[in-house]
Protein backbone atom coordinates (compact mmCIF):
# COMPACT_ATOMS: atom_id res chain seq x y z
CA UNK A 1 0.00 0.00 0.00
CA UNK A 2 1.16 3.61 -0.88
CA UNK A 3 2.82 5.68 2.01
CA UNK A 4 0.79 8.16 3.16
CA UNK A 5 2.04 12.06 3.80
CA UNK A 6 1.61 12.91 7.04
CA UNK A 7 2.61 16.48 8.18
CA UNK A 8 4.64 16.06 11.52
CA UNK A 9 6.61 19.53 11.66
CA UNK A 10 5.54 23.31 11.33
CA UNK A 11 6.94 26.50 12.34
CA UNK A 12 6.63 29.99 11.36
CA UNK A 13 8.90 33.14 11.43
CA UNK A 14 7.74 37.10 11.05
CA UNK A 15 9.59 39.84 10.96
CA UNK A 16 9.79 42.00 14.74
CA UNK A 17 9.15 45.42 12.75
CA UNK A 18 5.46 45.79 13.09
CA UNK A 19 3.93 48.68 10.63
CA UNK A 20 0.40 49.75 11.99
CA UNK A 21 -2.88 51.64 9.95
CA UNK A 22 -1.95 54.46 12.08
CA UNK A 23 1.28 54.38 11.00
CA UNK A 24 0.21 54.29 6.76
CA UNK A 25 -2.31 57.19 7.61
CA UNK A 26 0.89 59.22 7.67
CA UNK A 27 2.57 57.77 4.28
CA UNK A 28 -0.79 57.61 2.14
CA UNK A 29 -4.06 58.96 1.86
CA UNK A 30 -6.33 56.15 3.80
CA UNK A 31 -7.37 55.37 7.64
CA UNK A 32 -7.32 53.22 10.31
CA UNK A 33 -11.16 52.61 9.95
CA UNK A 34 -11.10 52.50 6.09
CA UNK A 35 -8.70 49.80 6.59
CA UNK A 36 -10.50 48.11 9.04
CA UNK A 37 -13.84 47.93 7.66
CA UNK A 38 -12.61 46.79 4.08
CA UNK A 39 -10.22 44.37 5.18
CA UNK A 40 -9.79 43.57 8.93
CA UNK A 41 -6.34 44.04 8.90
CA UNK A 42 -5.17 46.24 11.92
CA UNK A 43 -1.28 45.81 11.71
CA UNK A 44 1.85 43.88 9.22
CA UNK A 45 5.40 42.85 10.00
CA UNK A 46 7.80 44.79 7.32
CA UNK A 47 11.16 42.84 6.82
CA UNK A 48 14.34 44.64 8.45
CA UNK A 49 17.46 45.24 6.33
CA UNK A 50 18.76 41.92 7.04
CA UNK A 51 15.92 39.83 6.42
CA UNK A 52 14.89 38.26 3.17
CA UNK A 53 12.35 35.49 1.82
CA UNK A 54 15.70 32.98 2.45
CA UNK A 55 16.21 34.13 6.02
CA UNK A 56 12.58 34.06 7.11
CA UNK A 57 12.17 30.70 5.37
CA UNK A 58 14.87 29.30 7.15
CA UNK A 59 13.97 30.59 10.75
CA UNK A 60 10.10 29.15 10.30
CA UNK A 61 12.27 25.52 8.39
CA UNK A 62 14.36 25.03 11.56
CA UNK A 63 11.33 25.50 13.60
CA UNK A 64 9.91 22.96 11.42
CA UNK A 65 12.58 20.47 11.65
CA UNK A 66 12.74 20.61 15.65
CA UNK A 67 8.75 20.31 15.74
CA UNK A 68 9.29 16.84 13.67
CA UNK A 69 12.80 15.25 15.24
CA UNK A 70 14.28 15.11 12.48
CA UNK A 71 17.85 16.30 11.11
CA UNK A 72 18.24 18.39 8.17
CA UNK A 73 20.36 15.59 5.95
CA UNK A 74 17.05 13.91 5.89
CA UNK A 75 14.91 15.56 3.98
CA UNK A 76 14.90 14.56 0.21
CA UNK A 77 13.03 17.36 -1.23
CA UNK A 78 12.71 21.58 0.06
CA UNK A 79 10.07 23.56 -2.12
CA UNK A 80 9.55 26.92 -1.70
CA UNK A 81 6.77 28.73 -2.70
CA UNK A 82 7.15 32.64 -2.97
CA UNK A 83 6.23 35.55 -5.31
CA UNK A 84 8.99 37.60 -3.76
CA UNK A 85 12.06 35.63 -4.43
CA UNK A 86 15.83 36.36 -3.46
CA UNK A 87 16.62 36.47 -6.73
CA UNK A 88 14.79 35.90 -10.15
CA UNK A 89 17.41 32.20 -9.94
CA UNK A 90 18.91 30.63 -8.30
CA UNK A 91 15.61 29.25 -6.61
CA UNK A 92 15.07 30.29 -2.85
CA UNK A 93 15.02 27.14 -2.55
CA UNK A 94 18.32 26.38 -2.86
CA UNK A 95 19.70 29.07 -0.10
CA UNK A 96 17.51 27.73 2.17
CA UNK A 97 18.73 24.09 1.29
CA UNK A 98 22.27 25.43 1.88
CA UNK A 99 21.29 27.47 5.24
CA UNK A 100 20.12 24.32 6.92
CA UNK A 101 22.37 21.85 5.78
CA UNK A 102 19.93 19.66 3.89
CA UNK A 103 23.07 18.27 1.48
CA UNK A 104 20.48 15.28 0.41
CA UNK A 105 17.36 17.60 -0.97
CA UNK A 106 16.59 18.48 -4.37
CA UNK A 107 15.56 21.89 -3.86
CA UNK A 108 13.01 23.95 -6.51
CA UNK A 109 10.77 26.89 -6.27
CA UNK A 110 7.06 27.37 -6.98
CA UNK A 111 4.90 30.35 -7.86
CA UNK A 112 1.66 30.34 -7.90
CA UNK A 113 0.94 33.25 -5.84
CA UNK A 114 -1.00 32.84 -2.88
CA UNK A 115 -2.10 29.27 -3.92
CA UNK A 116 1.87 28.30 -3.98
CA UNK A 117 1.90 26.17 -0.40
CA UNK A 118 -1.23 24.34 -1.30
CA UNK A 119 -0.31 23.68 -4.82
CA UNK A 120 3.44 23.18 -2.99
CA UNK A 121 2.13 20.58 -0.23
CA UNK A 122 -0.08 18.41 -2.87
CA UNK A 123 3.47 18.01 -4.95
CA UNK A 124 5.33 17.22 -1.94
CA UNK A 125 2.79 14.95 -0.79
CA UNK A 126 2.09 12.96 -4.20
CA UNK A 127 5.96 12.70 -4.75
CA UNK A 128 6.04 11.05 -1.05
CA UNK A 129 2.75 9.00 -2.12
CA UNK A 130 4.83 7.44 -4.85
CA UNK A 131 7.05 5.98 -2.84
CA UNK A 132 9.98 8.23 -4.27
CA UNK A 133 11.04 10.40 -1.27
CA UNK A 134 10.06 9.97 2.31
CA UNK A 135 10.55 13.60 4.13
CA UNK A 136 9.71 16.76 2.68
CA UNK A 137 9.60 20.72 3.61
CA UNK A 138 7.43 23.04 2.08
CA UNK A 139 7.62 26.33 2.82
CA UNK A 140 5.73 29.68 2.22
CA UNK A 141 7.78 32.96 2.26
CA UNK A 142 7.09 35.98 1.10
CA UNK A 143 9.00 39.82 1.98
CA UNK A 144 6.15 41.05 -0.21
CA UNK A 145 7.15 44.74 1.12
CA UNK A 146 10.17 44.57 -1.23
CA UNK A 147 7.42 44.58 -3.98
CA UNK A 148 5.02 46.93 -3.05
CA UNK A 149 4.39 51.08 -4.49
CA UNK A 150 4.27 52.50 -1.07
CA UNK A 151 2.77 55.85 -2.80
CA UNK A 152 -0.21 52.99 -3.97
CA UNK A 153 -2.83 52.84 -1.41
CA UNK A 154 -4.75 50.39 -3.15
CA UNK A 155 -2.19 47.83 -2.87
CA UNK A 156 0.35 48.98 0.24
CA UNK A 157 -1.88 48.77 3.03
CA UNK A 158 -2.89 45.00 2.43
CA UNK A 159 0.09 42.79 2.72
CA UNK A 160 2.71 41.75 5.12
CA UNK A 161 5.72 39.66 5.51
CA UNK A 162 6.95 36.48 6.89
CA UNK A 163 6.62 32.88 6.16
CA UNK A 164 5.98 29.33 7.28
CA UNK A 165 6.97 25.52 6.92
CA UNK A 166 5.36 22.34 6.93
CA UNK A 167 7.25 19.05 7.37
CA UNK A 168 6.21 15.71 5.56
CA UNK A 169 6.81 12.51 6.32
CA UNK A 170 5.52 8.96 5.12
CA UNK A 171 3.40 6.60 7.13
CA UNK A 172 1.30 4.06 6.57
CA UNK A 173 -1.25 5.63 8.92
CA UNK A 174 -4.55 7.06 6.88
CA UNK A 175 -3.73 10.35 7.82
CA UNK A 176 -2.20 13.44 6.43
CA UNK A 177 -3.08 15.03 3.03
CA UNK A 178 -6.46 13.22 1.98
CA UNK A 179 -7.48 15.21 -0.66
CA UNK A 180 -6.20 18.12 -3.39
CA UNK A 181 -7.62 20.77 -5.71
CA UNK A 182 -4.95 22.76 -8.07
CA UNK A 183 -6.82 24.91 -10.30
CA UNK A 184 -5.89 28.06 -12.70
CA UNK A 185 -7.25 30.87 -15.26
CA UNK A 186 -4.57 32.19 -17.14
CA UNK A 187 -7.01 34.68 -18.82
CA UNK A 188 -7.51 36.95 -15.47
CA UNK A 189 -3.03 37.68 -15.58
CA UNK A 190 -3.44 41.11 -15.33
CA UNK A 191 -5.94 41.05 -12.18
CA UNK A 192 -2.98 40.96 -9.77
CA UNK A 193 0.61 41.01 -11.43
CA UNK A 194 3.94 42.62 -11.81
CA UNK A 195 4.22 43.86 -15.22
CA UNK A 196 8.03 44.55 -15.43
CA UNK A 197 10.97 42.80 -14.89
CA UNK A 198 10.85 39.62 -16.84
CA UNK A 199 11.07 38.58 -20.28
CA UNK A 200 8.26 40.40 -21.52
CA UNK A 201 9.30 43.92 -20.25
CA UNK A 202 12.54 43.15 -19.18
CA UNK A 203 14.04 46.15 -16.82
CA UNK A 204 14.80 49.06 -18.19
CA UNK A 205 15.08 52.72 -17.35
CA UNK A 206 11.20 52.72 -18.31
CA UNK A 207 9.64 49.93 -16.74
CA UNK A 208 11.73 51.28 -13.69
CA UNK A 209 10.01 54.68 -13.84
CA UNK A 210 6.50 54.00 -14.95
CA UNK A 211 6.54 51.68 -11.29
CA UNK A 212 6.01 47.98 -13.49
CA UNK A 213 8.14 46.63 -11.20
CA UNK A 214 5.63 47.39 -8.29
CA UNK A 215 2.38 45.09 -7.63
CA UNK A 216 -0.90 45.88 -9.41
CA UNK A 217 -4.44 44.83 -8.59
CA UNK A 218 -7.70 44.92 -9.72
CA UNK A 219 -9.02 45.01 -6.15
CA UNK A 220 -12.50 44.68 -7.06
CA UNK A 221 -12.17 41.84 -9.16
CA UNK A 222 -10.34 39.83 -7.46
CA UNK A 223 -12.89 40.18 -4.29
CA UNK A 224 -15.10 38.82 -6.92
CA UNK A 225 -12.96 35.99 -7.90
CA UNK A 226 -12.10 35.12 -4.34
CA UNK A 227 -15.21 34.97 -2.85
CA UNK A 228 -16.78 32.46 -5.77
CA UNK A 229 -13.67 30.45 -5.61
CA UNK A 230 -13.02 29.54 -2.27
CA UNK A 231 -16.35 28.57 -1.78
CA UNK A 232 -16.37 25.90 -4.89
CA UNK A 233 -12.78 24.61 -3.99
CA UNK A 234 -13.87 23.78 -0.44
CA UNK A 235 -16.76 22.30 -1.44
CA UNK A 236 -15.10 19.51 -4.08
CA UNK A 237 -12.61 18.63 -2.01
CA UNK A 238 -13.55 17.83 0.52
CA UNK A 239 -16.24 15.71 -1.88
CA UNK A 240 -12.83 14.27 -2.96
CA UNK A 241 -11.85 13.26 0.38
CA UNK A 242 -14.92 11.09 0.58
CA UNK A 243 -16.27 13.73 3.62
CA UNK A 244 -18.79 15.79 4.29
CA UNK A 245 -18.46 19.48 5.43
CA UNK A 246 -19.56 18.23 8.52
CA UNK A 247 -16.70 16.22 9.05
CA UNK A 248 -14.15 19.18 9.02
CA UNK A 249 -13.21 20.48 12.10
CA UNK A 250 -11.17 23.75 10.92
CA UNK A 251 -10.83 25.43 8.14
CA UNK A 252 -7.46 27.32 7.30
CA UNK A 253 -8.15 30.36 4.29
CA UNK A 254 -5.78 32.01 2.69
CA UNK A 255 -5.69 35.20 4.70
CA UNK A 256 -6.43 37.78 2.22
CA UNK A 257 -9.25 39.84 3.52
CA UNK A 258 -12.12 39.36 6.88
CA UNK A 259 -15.04 39.76 4.40
CA UNK A 260 -13.89 37.61 1.93
CA UNK A 261 -13.12 34.79 4.44
CA UNK A 262 -16.81 35.82 6.17
CA UNK A 263 -18.56 35.77 3.45
CA UNK A 264 -17.44 32.69 1.92
CA UNK A 265 -17.78 30.85 5.64
CA UNK A 266 -21.26 32.41 5.12
CA UNK A 267 -22.02 30.29 1.72
CA UNK A 268 -20.60 27.35 2.65
CA UNK A 269 -22.28 27.78 6.02
CA UNK A 270 -19.39 26.94 8.60
CA UNK A 271 -19.49 28.97 11.59
CA UNK A 272 -16.48 31.58 11.85
CA UNK A 273 -15.21 29.75 15.03
CA UNK A 274 -14.19 26.97 13.13
CA UNK A 275 -12.34 29.19 9.89
CA UNK A 276 -8.69 30.97 11.53
CA UNK A 277 -8.63 34.63 11.26
CA UNK A 278 -5.35 36.11 12.02
CA UNK A 279 -5.55 39.17 9.26
CA UNK A 280 -5.56 41.57 11.95
CA UNK A 281 -1.54 40.62 13.16
CA UNK A 282 -0.23 40.21 10.09
CA UNK A 283 -2.05 41.28 6.48
CA UNK A 284 -1.60 39.74 3.58
CA UNK A 285 1.36 37.76 3.55
CA UNK A 286 0.42 35.63 0.62
CA UNK A 287 1.47 32.13 0.18
CA UNK A 288 2.83 32.36 3.35
CA UNK A 289 -0.44 32.97 5.28
CA UNK A 290 -1.35 29.55 5.63
CA UNK A 291 1.47 27.75 6.98
CA UNK A 292 1.53 30.93 9.69
CA UNK A 293 -2.77 30.86 10.27
CA UNK A 294 -1.66 26.65 10.80
CA UNK A 295 1.25 27.23 13.52
CA UNK A 296 -0.83 29.66 15.76
CA UNK A 297 -4.50 27.44 15.45
CA UNK A 298 -1.81 24.75 17.03
CA UNK A 299 -0.64 27.02 19.44
CA UNK A 300 -4.00 28.13 20.60
CA UNK A 301 -5.19 24.32 20.53
CA UNK A 302 -7.67 24.92 18.06
CA UNK A 303 -6.07 22.00 15.59
CA UNK A 304 -5.63 18.37 17.21
CA UNK A 305 -3.76 14.95 15.74
CA UNK A 306 -7.01 13.49 13.87
CA UNK A 307 -8.96 16.41 13.42
CA UNK A 308 -10.21 17.01 9.74
CA UNK A 309 -8.35 20.68 8.37
CA UNK A 310 -9.09 22.07 5.01
CA UNK A 311 -6.47 24.80 3.25
CA UNK A 312 -8.30 26.94 1.02
CA UNK A 313 -6.60 29.54 -0.90
CA UNK A 314 -6.19 32.17 -3.95
CA UNK A 315 -3.97 34.50 -6.00
CA UNK A 316 -2.65 36.29 -9.00
CA UNK A 317 -2.57 34.07 -11.97
CA UNK A 318 -5.44 33.46 -11.72
CA UNK A 319 -4.80 30.28 -9.33
CA UNK A 320 -6.73 28.69 -6.45
CA UNK A 321 -6.77 25.28 -4.89
CA UNK A 322 -7.47 23.37 -1.72
CA UNK A 323 -6.17 20.58 0.32
CA UNK A 324 -7.93 17.96 3.24
CA UNK A 325 -5.65 17.10 5.30
CA UNK A 326 -5.76 15.11 8.60
CA UNK A 327 -3.57 16.46 11.32
CA UNK A 328 -0.90 13.89 12.42
CA UNK A 329 1.44 16.05 14.90
CA UNK A 330 4.90 14.87 15.50
CA UNK A 331 6.11 10.90 14.57
CA UNK A 332 7.17 9.31 17.79
CA UNK A 333 10.68 8.71 18.43
CA UNK A 334 13.38 8.59 20.88
CA UNK A 335 16.19 10.18 19.31
CA UNK A 336 16.48 13.81 20.02
CA UNK A 337 17.86 15.79 17.04
CA UNK A 338 18.31 19.75 17.13
CA UNK A 339 18.28 20.81 13.69
CA UNK A 340 19.65 25.02 15.11
CA UNK A 341 22.40 23.27 16.80
CA UNK A 342 23.70 21.25 13.20
CA UNK A 343 22.75 24.76 11.42
CA UNK A 344 26.47 25.80 12.45
CA UNK A 345 27.56 22.64 10.78
CA UNK A 346 25.70 23.52 7.84
CA UNK A 347 27.31 27.00 7.83
CA UNK A 348 30.59 25.74 8.09
CA UNK A 349 30.17 22.96 5.44
CA UNK A 350 29.24 25.63 3.08
CA UNK A 351 32.02 28.28 3.74
CA UNK A 352 34.54 25.10 3.45
CA UNK A 353 33.11 24.32 0.10
CA UNK A 354 33.02 28.09 -1.50
CA UNK A 355 36.68 27.76 -0.71
CA UNK A 356 37.67 24.56 -2.40
CA UNK A 357 35.53 25.59 -5.33
CA UNK A 358 37.61 28.73 -5.11
CA UNK A 359 41.15 26.69 -5.14
CA UNK A 360 39.38 24.16 -8.03
CA UNK A 361 38.79 27.51 -10.24
CA UNK A 362 42.58 28.47 -9.38
CA UNK A 363 44.22 25.02 -10.30
CA UNK A 364 41.52 24.34 -13.61
CA UNK A 365 42.90 28.26 -14.58
CA UNK A 366 46.84 27.61 -13.89
CA UNK A 367 46.50 24.01 -16.63
CA UNK A 368 44.11 26.00 -19.18
CA UNK A 369 46.59 28.65 -19.50
CA UNK A 370 49.39 26.07 -20.25
CA UNK A 371 47.90 24.24 -22.82
N1 LIG B 1 -7.70 53.93 1.90
C1 LIG B 1 -8.75 54.71 1.66
N2 LIG B 1 -9.48 54.62 0.54
C2 LIG B 1 -9.11 53.69 -0.36
C3 LIG B 1 -8.01 52.86 -0.17
C4 LIG B 1 -7.27 53.01 1.02
N3 LIG B 1 -6.22 52.25 1.33
N4 LIG B 1 -7.88 52.04 -1.24
C5 LIG B 1 -8.88 52.34 -2.07
N5 LIG B 1 -9.62 53.35 -1.55
C6 LIG B 1 -10.80 53.99 -2.12
C7 LIG B 1 -10.90 53.82 -3.61
O1 LIG B 1 -10.15 54.78 -4.29
C8 LIG B 1 -12.39 53.99 -3.82
O2 LIG B 1 -12.67 55.36 -3.83
P1 LIG B 1 -13.78 55.94 -4.85
O3 LIG B 1 -15.06 55.28 -4.43
O4 LIG B 1 -13.73 57.41 -4.57
O5 LIG B 1 -13.34 55.56 -6.22
C9 LIG B 1 -13.02 53.43 -2.55
O6 LIG B 1 -11.97 53.37 -1.59
C10 LIG B 1 -13.60 52.06 -2.75
O7 LIG B 1 -12.67 51.28 -3.46
P2 LIG B 1 -12.95 49.78 -3.79
O8 LIG B 1 -11.79 49.24 -4.54
O9 LIG B 1 -14.30 49.61 -4.38
O10 LIG B 1 -13.00 49.16 -2.31
P3 LIG B 1 -13.37 47.72 -1.90
O11 LIG B 1 -14.48 47.73 -0.94
O12 LIG B 1 -13.46 46.79 -3.07
O13 LIG B 1 -12.07 47.31 -1.07
C11 LIG B 1 -10.09 46.03 -1.36
C12 LIG B 1 -10.81 47.31 -1.70
C13 LIG B 1 -8.74 46.03 -2.05
C14 LIG B 1 -9.88 45.98 0.14
C15 LIG B 1 -10.94 44.82 -1.81
O14 LIG B 1 -11.36 45.00 -3.13
C16 LIG B 1 -10.18 43.52 -1.72
O15 LIG B 1 -9.81 43.08 -0.65
N6 LIG B 1 -9.98 42.85 -2.87
C17 LIG B 1 -9.23 41.62 -2.90
C18 LIG B 1 -7.77 41.92 -2.87
C19 LIG B 1 -6.95 40.74 -2.55
O16 LIG B 1 -7.34 39.91 -1.76
N7 LIG B 1 -5.77 40.66 -3.14
C20 LIG B 1 -4.84 39.65 -2.87
C21 LIG B 1 -5.25 38.38 -3.47
S1 LIG B 1 -4.23 37.10 -2.95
Amino acid sequence: MSPYAHITGWGMAVPERILTNQELEKMVDTSDDWIVTRTGIRERRIASDGETTASLATKASLKALDVANIAPAEVDLIIVSTSSPEYLFPATASIVQDNLGANKAGAFDILAACTGFIFGLNIASQAIRSGSIKNSLIIGSETLSRIIDWNDRATCVLFGDGAGAFVLQAGEEESGLLSAVMRSDGSGKDMLCIPGGGSRFPTSVETVNQGMHFVKMNGREVYRFATRVMVQSTHEVVRKANLSLDDIDLVIPHQANKRIIETAARNLNIPMDRCVLNIDRFGNTSTASIPIATCEAIAEGKLNPGDNVVFVGFGAGLTWGAAVVRWSGPFPGLRVVRPPAIRFYARLRSFVKRILRKIDAVIWGSLDSRR
